[in-house]
């Protein structure tokens, strides 16, 4: 079977992460961010997957060429402009090989779901759908596309972040079409799949079909949402095929190094050569390689970039530190403070207590 993987974003909302790395190739409990939702789709029978690329598409050739790694046929197609989620999908289409009655499984690349893909296609299959969509249940929806369903799984209606969802049951990100549905998506333009492409199969009266499964499932568009998926994929929450070795919840990746003395857990993932020093607590973190934590740290719910340093007695809370920089002896940074790749914060800049 085919798929189409989008992975064409931006991911404006994780910068200055992304501001390098396109968001679906930050890593993840050892593996780039994509690759937990490639290893289940190719585990349900996917062999051949079309990336459709725009952001830094080099960056996705470099991580995984032709596929072999993964065991499976990858292909590139890029967008000069970005297309949208449609207009991507159909744009990619060109590169696909089944014929016009096959399903094409599609995904967003930053998406961490536990549901069973395997049944998505086989309701798709059954309902004979132009679309299946997977919908979740969240408890509040008004952040989602809520997609209400007739109790034999057919789609009502689609509506979009609005301050009175009909029902928590929400598009999940990731969809079966009939491949010729896709090659009806208009060519060359912006196309939203979400506004445009699905209410307009709806108007025409076409079967769209919800596959509801409430599995494990993040949209991994934050910072805080991409911290507690890498913990979850660390203390399992989320089985993935590709995170093996963790110990009392945290992730030691090549010649990482944990002072006997520091206290590190939550599903932290110390990155390659990244240094943990004495005295330190690190909880629900995700270091990147070649961080070093100075002894007498603390940095919770945080992500440190590439190569960054963090001084002692320095107090991180849900903040993200960019690539390189340098955050000085005894800063105190909370609630979601960013600093941008290679920057220097002297020693004591930034306090939020008086003491
Ligand atoms: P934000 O800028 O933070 O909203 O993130 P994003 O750019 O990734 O957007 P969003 O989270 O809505 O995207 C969902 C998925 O679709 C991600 O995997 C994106 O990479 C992908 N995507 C979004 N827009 C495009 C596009 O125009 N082209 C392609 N190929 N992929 C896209």
């Amino acid at each position: 079977m085919e798929a189409i993987l989008l992975v064409g974003g931006q991911g404006t909302r994780l910068r200055p992460l992304t501001i390098s790395t396109p968001k679906p190739l930050l890593p993840a409990a050892g593996a780039p961010l994509l690759e937990h939702q490639l290893a289940r789709a190719r585990n349900a029978g996917v062999t051949r997957i079309v990336f459709a690329t725009s952001y830094r598409a080099e960056m996705f050739t470099e991580a995984f060429g032709d596929g072999t790694r993964l065991g499976m046929e990858i292909v590139y197609v890029t967008e000069d402009e970005p297309l949208g989620t449609a207009g991507a999908i159909r744009n990619a289409s060109t590169a696909l090989a089944c014929d016009a009655d096959s399903p094409v499984l599609v995904l967003n690349g930053d998406i961490l779901s536990g549901h069973d893909i395997s049944a998505q296609i086989a309701a798709h299959e059954k309902g004979e759908a132009a679309v299946t969509l997977h919908l979740t249940l969240v408890d509040d929806a008004r952040r989602y596309g809520s997609v209400p369903t007739s109790p034999d799984g057919r789609v009502l209606d689609f509506v979009e972040k609005s301050p009175n969802p009909p029902t928590n049951q929400v598009n999940a990100g990731c969809y079966v079409f009939r491949r010729s549905v896709i090659d009806g998506i208009p060519v060359g333009r912006v196309v939203s799949a979400e506004y445009e492409t699905f209410p307009e199969l709806l108007a025409a009266g076409e079967p769209v079909c919800g596959y509801v499964e409430a599995a494990y499932w993040l949209d991994v568009g934050t910072p805080a949402a991409f911290v507690r998926g890498v913990s979850d994929l660390v203390l399992g929450a989320l089985a993935s095929p590709v995170v093996t070795a963790n110990e009392h919840g945290v992730l030691l990746l090549d010649d990482a190094s944990v002072a006997p003395s520091a206290r590190v857990g939550g599903g932290t993932v110390v990155g390659a050569g990244a240094r943990v020093g004495a005295d330190a607590r690190v909880e629900s973190s995700v270091l990147f390689d070649g961080v070093v934590i100075e002894p007498g740290a603390r940095v919770i719910r945080s992500v440190i970039g590439d190569g960054a340093r963090i001084c002692s007695g320095v107090v991180l809370e849900d903040c993200v530190i960019g690539d390189g920089a340098t955050v000085g002896q005894g800063n105190q940074l909370i609630n979601g403070a960013r600093v941008w790749p290679n920057v220097e914060l002297p020693a004591t800049a930034v306090r939020f207590s008086p003491e």
